[in-house]
């Protein structure tokens, strides 16, 4: 039998990162990268630079065809033209559109020097084989080809794609490596929901040396980074007073909470971490770490500029990630009209979980004694963590026992919340991605282990913690099999 090279056996050639590099990981150190300084890296002048947005590749006929060359070239970064690594020569990468029921084709040339792979971060698609398979890994100057049916129920929303082959994958999206996945039905238009247009705002943050290279992400302190909205320094967003944009923001940083605000228009949020809200929300403010996305509804108010500015975020060990202007918005000129907006026609109720019943309570924990682990041990690709039974309903306790936030995240199943800190909440959505809070923070919530058997990560979504062991395996085995 002919061996495919690309697809590693689990464990192999996985890079453990030295006892240093997980040192100085806990918040970055100050050695290494040359940093712009978080105070003039932050008050770089807005230009009038327009928003760029990403190349869109839509299916066609029931199937997206693409491929996506990973390679390191001369893209248009942070403000200036930088040698990095991204997909087809972009930062961030095309956005995908599929709709339900879709089948996702990705052929993934690998032109990197070191193993890369593809993840279709808030997709529920099979983990396993040629599907949204992690411990799979391409290899330098290998191809690969992804297959990813989407089921005709399948969510719509906002998700996105970025690699995820241990050891590789910090820097890779520090550098650029991300890209929107929309899943949207094609039936829906402007005069359907009363949007206008559509935006992608892909938010990252990283960190450059002093001669204008991307910086190692694990000596970069989380609260001295340039973010950037699309791979750009403070863009500028045009909206008309009346018109409703759809804005489709994707946290793709490696370790940035983001907390938007914008002042002066309204903001209405329909969506998260790629699943419709039952009910919309007006949102003041909107905290977003790393690996969430949300869909909001923008109302330009009056006309005149003002910023999308993200404001101080605590993440513990005395660390403060800094408030600062993100974007610029310019409202003026006269409304598109493709009629009154609908907001409830991109609304969807779904099936709350905490009147199911529960097949198995668990208690996972975000440990840092010994090392970055879950339950006190690192990663380990060839070993399970948990196992479960496919389409039983779970309820999971993630506990942080660190003096540092972290989002959690899982693969294949979003879940609802259901407590946070032991207090009830009451879900607008699904969801894939939670930050949980320092020092015996608790998230509590139930997950629907639907459709797909197989193995699948946990982990913390601060990519570099990850990377240094914050990940874990879940296999959900099919009874019937
Ligand atoms: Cu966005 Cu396991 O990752
Ligand atoms: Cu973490």
């Amino acid at each position: 039998m002919p061996v495919d090279r690309s697809v590693l056996p689990p464990g192999a050639a996985v890079p453990v990162p030295s006892r240093r590099a997980l040192l100085r990981a806990v918040v970055g150190g100050a050695t290494g990268a040359v940093l712009l300084d978080p105070g003039r890296a932050l008050a770089t002048p807005a230009g009038a630079v327009p928003l760029r947005e990403p190349e869109v590749r839509r299916s066609a006929g029931g199937v997206l065809d693409v491929t996506l060359r990973a390679a390191r070239s001369a893209v248009p970064f942070g403000g200036a033209r930088r040698t990095v690594m991204s997909y087809e020569g972009g930062v961030p990468g095309p956005t995908l559109v599929v709709a339900p029921g879709d089948v996702l084709r990705v052929r993934l040339v690998n032109d990197l020097p070191h193993p890369t792979n593809l993840h279709t971060h808030g997709l529920h698609v099979s983990g396993e084989g040629i599907a949204d398979n992690v411990f799979r890994h391409v290899g330098p100057g290998e191809t690969a080809d992804y297959e990813i049916p989407l089921r005709p129920d399948h969510h719509e929303g906002t998700n996105w794609y970025h690699p995820h082959a241990h050891g590789h994958s910090a820097q890779q999206m520090f550098e650029g490596m991300a890209g929107a996945l929309v899943v949207q039905r094609r039936e829906e238009t402007g005069r359907s929901t009363g949007i206008s247009r559509d935006r992608v705002l892909v938010l990252s943050s990283t960190a450059f040396t002093a001669d204008g290279a991307v910086a190692d992400p694990f000596t970069t302190r989380q609260d001295a980074q340039v973010r950037l909205v699309n791979g750009q320094v403070r863009p500028t967003i045009g909206i008309a007073p009346g018109e409703t944009q759809r804005w489709r923001l994707v946290n793709a940083s490696v370790n940035h909470v983001f907390r938007l605000r914008l002042d002066g228009h309204r903001t209405t949020q329909v969506a998260a971490d790629g699943v419709p809200f039952r009910r919309a929300l007006d949102v003041d403010e909107l905290l977003l770490a790393p690996g969430q996305r949300a869909d909001l509804l923008v109302t330009g108010g009056a006309e005149g500029v003002v910023e999308l500015r993200t404001l101080p975020v605590d993440i513990g060990f005395g660390v403060v990630l800094p408030a600062g202007p993100v974007a610029t918005v310019a409202c003026r000129g006269a409304a598109p009209a493709p009629g009154p907006l609908h907001a409830a026609a991109l609304l969807r109720p779904f099936e709350d979980l905490r009147r199911r019943r529960v097949a198995v309570h668990r208690e996972v924990a975000f440990t840092m004694a010994g090392g970055f682990g879950m339950d006190g041990r690192p990663f380990d690709p060839t070993r399970v963590d948990q196992t479960c039974e496919l389409g039983t309903v779970e309820e999971w306790t993630v506990r942080n026992e660190t003096g540092l936030v972290h989002p959690f995240h899982s693969h294949v199943n979003p879940f609802q919340v259901t407590h946070v800190d032991g207090v009830p909440v009451d879900a607008r959505s699904y969801q894939d991605t939670v930050l949980v809070g320092k020092q015996g923070g608790t998230v509590t919530f139930r997950t629907h282990l639907q459709h797909f058997p197989g193995r699948a990560v946990y982990h913390c979504h601060f990519v570099t913690h990850a990377e240094l062991g914050m990940m874990a395996v879940a296999d959900v085995v099919d009874p019937r099999a």
